[in-house]
């Protein structure tokens, strides 16, 4: 794994090859997206920034940061709900509105949104489960909008569990019968990852990254489950956790660095927390199996179907 000293140094020396960026950064308002886009407001000399989240009043602060962070840099917040997808197809056209007044093409896109329910399948108004939407379906449907407006060597980055791909279940692919906690992490992870396969298929010149950042201190637990859990994630499970996590601010140069510089080249690579590509026996199965397709088919589906409620 590639130290963290080196990550920064690597970092520290993009001013001199990348003196211009453009990124989008859907799940930026905390945690790890938070602060890879600190590290690139810190690390570009003239980065563009386009945020889309939940509330522009949250983030105003924030925004006042990044420009304390870098002056130079330009950052666009887009206030949206991207728990349905028919937001997601709504702020895509405004993000293309905002790259062509500006000339601008997205080098990097950087999805980070999410939580893990543990409150069992939370079906949102697009019949599908918000959790799992916002991990999964959205970042597939933003990559999906967002491709005709990047850069031949753009960057597409979600930041979720690369390497730890899990059996899908095949005649529930939206878990619609078997919603577990478990269910909902290695199976999305998986079919998120044959997504990107797909995409990379048809966007040679493009490289897609499915990265498990490793524990990572950002309250996520917490913020994620509710009552008497979500009191326990709170005040016992997270501060235990905090012993061993790593810091947002480290894992936010990593990404980073994985984003801009990693030895990647392009195609659909799944790269565990130490930046290393992953190919279990698994994801191998499936790979091997053309399963991509039928992943193809039922995010086409899911889409049709949300947009038809
Ligand atoms: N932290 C870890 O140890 C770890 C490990 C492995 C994988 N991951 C994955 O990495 C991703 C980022 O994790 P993180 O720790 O950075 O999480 P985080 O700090 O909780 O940030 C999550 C982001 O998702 C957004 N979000 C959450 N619920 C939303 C909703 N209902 N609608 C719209 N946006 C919503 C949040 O927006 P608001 O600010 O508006 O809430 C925030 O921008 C997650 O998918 C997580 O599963 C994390």
């Amino acid at each position: 794994m590639v130290a963290i000293r080196e990550v920064r140094a690597a970092n520290s020396s993009l001013k001199s090859s990348k003196q211009s960026l453009t990124a989008v950064f859907t799940g930026a308002t905390s945690g790890i997206g938070k602060a890879t886009l600190q590290a690139f407001a810190r690390h570009i000399p003239h980065p563009t920034a386009i945020i889309v989240g939940r509330s522009q009043k949250a983030f105003a602060p924030e925004l006042e940061h990044l420009k304390a962070i870098n002056p130079n840099g330009t950052y666009i917040f887009l206030e949206e709900d991207i728990s349905l997808i028919k937001n997601i197809d709504a702020v895509s056209k405004r993000i293309a509105s905002s790259l062509q007044e500006k000339n601008l093409k997205i080098d990097l896109l950087f999805l980070s949104q999410g939580y893990i329910s543990f409150n069992g399948r939370e079906t949102n108004a697009d019949g599908l489960d918000t959790s799992v939407s916002l991990r999964y379906y959205g970042r597939v449907r933003f990559a999906q909008n967002l491709l005709p407006y990047t850069a031949p060597d753009a960057r597409i980055v979600s930041i979720l569990a690369g390497g730890q791909e899990a059996k899908i279940i095949e005649d529930d692919l939206d878990l619609e019968k078997n919603y577990s906690v478990g269910n909902a992490m290695g199976h999305p992870a998986c079919m998120l990852t044959l997504s990107w396969d797909a995409f990379a298929a048809q966007n040679s010149d493009k490289t897609f990254l499915h990265v498990f950042p490793g524990l990572t201190s950002t309250g996520l637990l917490g913020r994620s489950a509710t009552g008497v859990l979500g009191f326990v994630m709170r005040w016992v499970v997270e501060p235990i956790l905090k012993l061993t996590a790593s810091r947002p601010e480290d894992i936010g140069e990593r990404m980073l660095y994985y984003a801009t510089t990693g030895e990647s080249g392009k195609g659909s690579w799944s790269l565990g927390w130490d930046g290393t590509p992953k190919e279990n026996e698994v994801l191998k199965g499936y790979r091997e199996r053309g399963f991509k397709d039928m992943v193809v088919e039922h995010n086409e589906r899911m889409f049709e179907r949300a947009l038809a409620r």
